[in-house]
């Protein structure tokens, strides 16, 4: 798989792995937003509360995982150039947004799994309820968890609503490269269905 080269043979496309990432993620960080949001302010039933919780749970660590290994493919795999016709100010910018987005899906999670295991319920985690998932060390011993997780219960809350406008940003972004300037940006993240790779 040798993947699409512009002129100058610089890779032009990202490639599948770094693709399948992406969307996958995607899904996963939309549905982990609708859920965490819906758990806290929902004011659902007990029941449905404690089952959405672990699901919100269960797919987080999955993300933080999942994040792990796409930083490590993207540390080890260049990504492709920005377009030329990119203005130097939006290249910094977008290298910054990307970089931040990386850094909270791993920060978001771990502070997600900090929370649970400062937690003063104890509940423990198993992920999608089959895999028994530990408490971070240290947090689950302390004399008095109830700031301890009051505090990363904040962050968490509020690292959410920073990664939620962050998130809208990037999508904003992309529709403006798809359909005001038409550089082909959005492309670059998308498979070429039907087509073959040059
Ligand atoms: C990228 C990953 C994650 C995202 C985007 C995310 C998003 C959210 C959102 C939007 C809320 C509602 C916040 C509010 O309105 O106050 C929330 C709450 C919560 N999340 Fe996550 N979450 C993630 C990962 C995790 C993980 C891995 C865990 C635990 C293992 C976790 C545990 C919790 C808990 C316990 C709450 C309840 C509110 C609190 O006490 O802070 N989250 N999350």
């Amino acid at each position: 798989m040798g993947g699409m080269r512009d002129r100058s043979g610089m890779k032009s496309r990202y490639d599948l792995v770094a693709m399948g990432l992406h969307w996958l993620m995607a899904l996963g960080i939309l549905a982990l937003i609708a859920i965490g949001l819906a758990m806290v302010h929902g004011g659902l039933p007990p029941g449905t509360m404690f089952r959405l919780f672990q699901l919100h749970k269960s797919i987080g660590i999955t993300i933080l995982l999942a994040a792990l290994c796409r930083l490590a493919w993207r540390l080890a795999h260049r990504p492709p150039v920005f377009v030329g016709t990119m203005p130097r100010m939006e290249r910094h910018l977008a290298a910054l947004a990307h970089a931040v987005l990386y850094a909270a899906m791993i920060l978001l999670p771990l502070s997600g799994w900090a929370v649970v295991s400062s937690s003063v319920y104890a509940i423990p985690t198993v992920l999608y309820g089959l895999i028994p998932w530990p408490d971070l060390p240290y947090l689950p011993h302390l004399a008095n968890k109830q700031p301890v997780e009051d505090a990363f219960s904040a962050l968490h809350s509020y690292g959410a609503y920073g990664f939620i406008a962050l998130i809208t940003l990037h999508v904003l972004a992309a529709l403006r490269h798809q359909l005001i300037l038409k550089d082909g940006v959005l492309e670059r993240m998308l498979p070429q269905l039907g087509k073959k790779d040059r």
